[in-house]
C-alpha cells in the first residue's frame, strides 16, 4: 500500500513536471511557479533543490530559484523533463551540444584553453595562463582591467559589485521577458538575444538576433540562430558604445576590445592586421563560394530578416567572432569551432569545405 502511495506520487511528481516544463522554447518561460521556484526551500521536510549534484541542498538562492544557473543548466542533454532547459554544462562528455558549446571540456577534458573558466561549475579552474581577457585594453575606464569580469569570470563578484560567473556574461538574465514572435529577432523587450546585455546602463546596449527554438541541439543550413553584424569603422576599441550597433562582435568586444582594431590605418583599404569581424566577405574570388549556410560556420548579417536563412550571401554577409569561436566552451584549443591543426594550406584532406576553408576555399 505504502509502497504504491510512494509510486503515485513519483508519478504525480513526474506529470507536474511536464507540465512545467512544456511550452515555447523561446525566451519566456510558462509553466507553475514550484517548477522552478521555492519560498522556503521545504516542502513536506524535504529540500526543493532541482540539482543537488552541484547546488546546496540547503541554499536559498536569489530570485527563490530551485538552484543556480549552473544547477539548472547543468545535464547530458537539454534538462527537465521534456528537455526544455537548455544545457550548457555536462558531467559527463556530452554527445552533441548547443550553439554555445558546453563547459564540459573546460571542467572535465581539455583544460583551460577549452573556454571560458566561470565560477560555479563543478571541476573548474582559475584560468592559470589568461590573467585577464585577451584584447582587454588597458586603461580602460574606471579600473575595469585590474578587477572586474574583463580579468576573470571565475571570482566571486568584484568590488564594482557585478557578478561574475554566468551573469559575467548574461548580466541580467531575463527569463520572465516577453516572448518574440517566431522567428522574429529578439529584441530588449524581450532580454535582448539570449540575455546579452552591456552593463553600463542595460538600456540598449545589448545583442540582437534571432533565436533557433531548441538552442541548435538540432541544426542544419535551414535550422539555426541569425546573428546581427554591422560594418566597422576598422579601428577603435569595442564594446555597444565603441562599436555601435546590437551585434555580437560588439558584445565580445566588450571584454576583449583590441581584438577589432582590424586595419593598418582607416581607409578601407589599408591592410588588415589582425583577422577582421564584421567584415563583409567579398563577392569575388575564393570568398564567393561560401553561398550554403553552415552552421558551424555562421555569419552575421546586416538586416535580421524573420527565421533563419539557408543562403549566405558574399558582399552582404558579415565574418564576425562566433564564425570562428564558440562562447562557452568546445572540444578545441581557443574555444575554436574546428581542430587549427587540421587548417592545412593545400593539404586539408576532411577538412576541406571546413573551417578557415569555408570561406578561404582555394587554401585547401
Ligand atoms: C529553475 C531553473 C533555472 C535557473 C535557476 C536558471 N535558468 Fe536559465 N533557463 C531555464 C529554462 C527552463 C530556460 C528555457 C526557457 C525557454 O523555454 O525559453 C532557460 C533559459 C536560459 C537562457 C536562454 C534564453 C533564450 O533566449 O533561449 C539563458 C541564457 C539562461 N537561461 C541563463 C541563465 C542564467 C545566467 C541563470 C542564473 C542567473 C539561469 N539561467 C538560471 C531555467 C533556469
Ligand atoms: C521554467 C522556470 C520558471 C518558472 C515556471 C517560473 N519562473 Fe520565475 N524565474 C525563473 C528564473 C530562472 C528566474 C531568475 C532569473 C531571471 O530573473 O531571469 C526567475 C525570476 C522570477 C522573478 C524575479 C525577476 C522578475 O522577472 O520579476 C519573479 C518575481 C518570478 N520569477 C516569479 C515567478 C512566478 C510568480 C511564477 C509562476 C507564475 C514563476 N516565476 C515561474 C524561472 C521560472
Ligand atoms: C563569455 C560569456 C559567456 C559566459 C561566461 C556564459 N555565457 Fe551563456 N552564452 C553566451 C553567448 C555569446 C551565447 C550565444 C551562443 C550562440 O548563439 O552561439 C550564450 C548562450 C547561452 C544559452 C543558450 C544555449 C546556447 O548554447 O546557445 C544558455 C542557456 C546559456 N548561455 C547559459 C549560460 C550559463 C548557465 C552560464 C554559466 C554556467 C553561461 N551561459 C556562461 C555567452 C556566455
Ligand atoms: C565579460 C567579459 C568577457 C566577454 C563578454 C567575453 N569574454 Fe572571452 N574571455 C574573458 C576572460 C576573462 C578570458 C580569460 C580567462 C578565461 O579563459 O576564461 C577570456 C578568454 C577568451 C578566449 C581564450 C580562451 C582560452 O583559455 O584560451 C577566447 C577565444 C574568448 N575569450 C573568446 C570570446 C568570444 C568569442 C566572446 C563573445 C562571444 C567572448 N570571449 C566574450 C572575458 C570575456
Ligand atoms: C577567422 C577566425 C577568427 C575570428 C573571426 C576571430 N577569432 Fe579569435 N582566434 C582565432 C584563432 C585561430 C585563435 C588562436 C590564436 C591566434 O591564431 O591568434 C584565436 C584566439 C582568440 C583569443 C585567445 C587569445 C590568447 O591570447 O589566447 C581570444 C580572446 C579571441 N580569439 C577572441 C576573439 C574575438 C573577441 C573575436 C571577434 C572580435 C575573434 N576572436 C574573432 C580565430 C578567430
Ligand atoms: C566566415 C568567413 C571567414 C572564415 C571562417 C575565415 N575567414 Fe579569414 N577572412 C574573411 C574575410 C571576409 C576577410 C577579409 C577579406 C577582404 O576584405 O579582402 C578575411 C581575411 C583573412 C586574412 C587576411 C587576408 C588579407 O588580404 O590580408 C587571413 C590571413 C585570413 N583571413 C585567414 C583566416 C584563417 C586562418 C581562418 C581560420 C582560422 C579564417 N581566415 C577564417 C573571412 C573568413
Amino acid at each position: 500500500m505504502k509502497k504504491s502511495l510512494i509510486t503515485l506520487t513519483v508519478m504525480l511528481a513526474a506529470a507536474a513536471l511536464v507540465a512545467v516544463f512544456c511550452g515555447s522554447a523561446t525566451a519566456k518561460v510558462t509553466g507553475s511557479c514550484a517548477g522552478c521556484h521555492t519560498m522556503h526551500n521545504s516542502q513536506d521536510g524535504k529540500h526543493m533543490i532541482l540539482n543537488p549534484d552541484i547546488d546546496d541542498p540547503k541554499g536559498a538562492y536569489t530570485s527563490l530559484t530551485r538552484g543556480t544557473c549552473v544547477g539548472c543548466h547543468t545535464g547530458d542533454v537539454n534538462v527537465g523533463i521534456d528537455k526544455n532547459i537548455p544545457f550548457v554544462n555536462s558531467a559527463s562528455k556530452p554527445s552533441t551540444y548547443l550553439a554555445g558549446g558546453n563547459f564540459y571540456w573546460v571542467a572535465q577534458e581539455g583544460g583551460s584553453a577549452k573556454g571560458h573558466n566561470v565560477k560555479g561549475i563543478p571541476g573548474m579552474t582559475k584560468d592559470a595562463v589568461l590573467t585577464t581577457a585577451p584584447g582587454n585594453p588597458v586603461g580602460n575606464p574606471v579600473g575595469c582591467d585590474t578587477d572586474s569580469c574583463h580579468q576573470t569570470l571565475f571570482e566571486p563578484a568584484d568590488s564594482w559589485n557585478l557578478d561574475t560567473g554566468c551573469q559575467g556574461c548574461h548580466l541580467a538574465p531575463k527569463h520572465h521577458a516577453t516572448q518574440q514572435a517566431d522567428g522574429a529577432p529578439a529584441l530588449e523587450a524581450n532580454g535582448f538575444f539570449r540575455f546579452l546585455s552591456g552593463h553600463y546602463t542595460l538600456t540598449g546596449d545589448g545583442v540582437e538576433g534571432i533565436e533557433d527554438d531548441d538552442w541548435q541541439f538540432t541544426n542544419s543550413a535551414t535550422d539555426h540562430n541569425e546573428y546581427l553584424g554591422k560594418i566597422g569603422t576598422h579601428t577603435g576599441a569595442g564594446g555597444f558604445r565603441g562599436i555601435g550597433g546590437n551585434t555580437m562582435t560588439a558584445y565580445c568586444t566588450g571584454c576583449h576590445g583590441n581584438f577589432h582594431i582590424q586595419r593598418d590605418g582607416s581607409t578601407a583599404s589599408a591592410n588588415w592586421i589582425r583577422h577582421p569581424s564584421d567584415a563583409v566577405l567579398p563577392d569575388t574570388g575564393e570568398y564567393s563560394v561560401y553561398t550554403s549556410y553552415d552552421p558551424d560556420v555562421p555569419v552575421a548579417r546586416p538586416i535580421l530578416g524573420t527565421g533563419s536563412s539557408a543562403t549566405v550571401e558574399p558582399g552582404t554577409d558579415l565574418v564576425m567572432c562566433l564564425s570562428c569561436h564558440r562562447a562557452h566552451g568546445s572540444p578545441n584549443d581557443d574555444l575554436l569551432r574546428w581542430n587549427y591543426d587540421e587548417m592545412v594550406a593545400g593539404n586539408a584532406g576532411d577538412a576541406a569545405d571546413t573551417g578557415c576553408f569555408k570561406c578561404h576555399s582555394e587554401k585547401d
